[in-house]
């Protein structure tokens, strides 16, 4: 299936994953909506990809405010009359002890992974049932399939996307519209998990294993063209793991907390050290 022309709207497209997606779907002659906070970060990618020969309109977007959606979608429709392809992937992390956590940071990772992705959808799916056409994808995480322990509130926000596309899928089908969550484990080149691995000097053990951006990225487009309803990205693979979850729950989560707890420990304790907790 061919994806010149489609119009494709990214969030999140200034950085790590996001910005690997923008460059994929470049490359195959996609028309770019690319937004995000940073617009300098925007600007200059998308000059680059102008330069290739895309098309690309860039708008500064808070995906927690629900104005900022709103022209979103206005400006994406004044542009390119249509959208094809929405790409929710902006999304923050919040690996913490959960009991540091402050209101405010709960709130706004719940807004920016699960609300803002919610409402932008919202606002966009009239538009593509206009048309009868459309995909939605939904940056989820493996830690929406089984959260660690210090990252809750971010692994609730993963599985509500996991809900949320399936609630989708089942709505649209035979509409012309369909709904993709993707669940990158740990990605190499996606800020989040570099930032991990900075601030803490370690990996993820091999068990666990992870994934990079370009193969998140090149899952994006197997899942525009294939519309599964869930995609895990991660090496090696974890879909077994996770099927022996759902017959013995708890052996399951022995398993889990095995390969990742300690991992995501030393996250929030190094995020405790920074912010001086
Ligand atoms: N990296 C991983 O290990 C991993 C694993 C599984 C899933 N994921 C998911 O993949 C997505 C991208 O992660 P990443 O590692 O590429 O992160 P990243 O490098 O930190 O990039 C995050 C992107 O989201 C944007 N963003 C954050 N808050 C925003 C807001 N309020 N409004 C608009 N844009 C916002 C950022 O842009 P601005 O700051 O310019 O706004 C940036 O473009 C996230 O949804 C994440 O949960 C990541």
């Amino acid at each position: 299936m061919s994806l010149q022309g489609q119009v494709v709207l990214i969030t999140g497209a200034s950085a790590g994953i996001g910005r690997e997606i923008a460059t994929r779907f470049a490359k195959e002659r996609a028309c770019l909506v690319l937004a995000a906070r940073s617009e300098d970060k925007l600007q200059q990618l998308s000059d680059e990809l102008t330069a290739a020969g895309s098309e690309v309109l860039v708008v500064r977007t808070d995906v927690s405010d629900p104005n900022d959606l709103m022209l979103l979608v206005e400006k994406s429709l004044e542009r390119f009359q249509k959208i094809d392809v929405l790409v929710n992937n902006a999304g923050v992390d919040c690996f913490h002890h959960f009991e540091h956590l402050e209101m405010d940071e709960i709130l706004q990772t719940i807004e920016t992974n699960l609300t803002g992705t919610i409402l932008l959808t919202r606002l966009v799916i009239p538009h593509m049932l206009e048309k009868s056409r459309g995909t939605i994808i939904n940056m989820a995480s493996t830690a929406g399939k089984q959260c660690p322990g210090f990252a809750s509130v971010y692994g609730a926000t993963k599985a509500g996307l996991i809900g949320f596309t399936q609630g989708l899928r089942s709505e649209y089908e035979g509409r012309g519209i369909t709904a993709t969550a993707i669940c990158p484990g740990f990605t190499q080149d996606g800020g989040i998990y570099d930032r991990m691995v900075q601030s803490t000097g370690k990996k993820t053990s091999f068990a666990l294993g992870g994934t990079s951006a370009i193969a998140v990225a090149n899952a994006v487009l197997k899942a525009v063209r294939t519309s599964p309803p869930e995609m895990i990205v991660n090496w090696p693979p974890v879909r077994p793991a996770m099927i022996l979850k759902e017959i013995f729950p708890r052996l399951g989560e022995m398993l889990a907390n095995a390969v990742s707890r300690k991992f995501a420990k030393r996250v929030a304790d190094a995020n405790a050290a920074e912010a001086g907790r």
